[in-house]
């Protein structure tokens, strides 16, 4: 069943590469909700499965099994052709290495997606995103003149352009120092306060993660446990217990 005040939920989702011997369990019969108009956090150990979740779940990577919703759609069992207009139309995506068109300008690169997906440009909203990630005396630069932080503002501004459902967002400060770390953060708080915004995000970082609503903590392919309201504090300590657990169960330490 859907579930209707989920902006994105999953049910039994696996995924599995290679075959026989070679095969690999990365996402291992997981139920997980994100919440509309919350910005959740994704936290856990490298290759827990944190990347392989939000490629799914966007549509990028075909899970083995499972279900997944958009809102009230289901994603899992559309043709190719439904989930490529839904993950243009209704997704936001920032990577952490920006993925910007280098020979497009800031505004070019902002003002793509209606161009892709064939619609009017909503010039208010627009200008209301533009304004928020502070962009707009660089409008008519090229992302290789601009700071890293500035090039993920773009690539944020981008993803929030068509309103999508939910964007998701991996490691979207890891490229960045702390200060164009914390401008990025802000601005996908501002995107859930102020535009009404659902946003998941991976991070490994506690204190951007304590900017969230929620912080889901995933672990070998599990949602291990989650934390409301988190504080960096707090999503520390969770880290720490999750990792002697995990020295306990694999037998390397107390
Ligand atoms: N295309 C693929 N083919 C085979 N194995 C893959 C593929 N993509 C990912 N994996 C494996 O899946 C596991 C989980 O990878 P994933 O990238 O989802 O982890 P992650 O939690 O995002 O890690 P990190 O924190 O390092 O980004 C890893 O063991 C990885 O090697
Ligand atoms: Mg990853």
């Amino acid at each position: 069943m859907s579930d209707k005040s989920a902006a994105v939920k999953a049910s039994r989702l696996s995924k599995a590469y290679g075959e026989g011997s070679g095969r690999t369990v990365v996402l291992d019969n997981i139920d997980v909700t994100f919440e509309r108009g919350e910005l959740t956090a994704v936290m856990g150990p490298p290759a827990a499965g944190k990347s392989t979740l939000l490629h799914c779940i966007a549509g990028l990577e075909k899970p083995t099994s499972g279900r997944i919703w958009l809102g009230g759609d289901k994603l899992t069992g559309l043709d190719d052709e439904s989930l490529s207009r839904i993950r243009r139309d209704r997704i936001g995506f920032i990577f952490q290495s920006y993925n910007l068109l280098p020979t497009l300008t800031v505004a070019e690169n902002i003002m793509l997606p209606f161009e892709l997906a064939g619609r009017h440009p909503d010039q208010d909203f627009a200008d209301r995103v533009v304004d928020a990630v502070g962009l707009r005396d660089k409008l008519m630069r090229l992302p290789g003149k601009l700071s890293g932080g500035q090039r993920q503002r773009v690539a944020t501004a981008r993803a929030l352009m068509l309103k999508p459902d939910v964007v998701f967002a991996d490691e979207p400060t890891a490229a960045l120092d702390p200060h164009g770390s914390a401008d990025v953060i802000e601005l996908l708080r501002h995107s859930v306060d102020e535009l009404h915004q659902t946003v998941v995000m991976v991070t490994h970082d506690p204190v951007v993660a304590a900017r969230a609503d929620r912080v889901v903590f995933f672990e070998s392919g599990q949602v291990a446990t989650e934390l409301r309201s988190p504080t960096a504090e707090g999503i520390g300590e969770r880290m720490k217990a999750l990792a002697r657990r995990r020295r306990m169960r694999d037998g390397s330490g107390w």
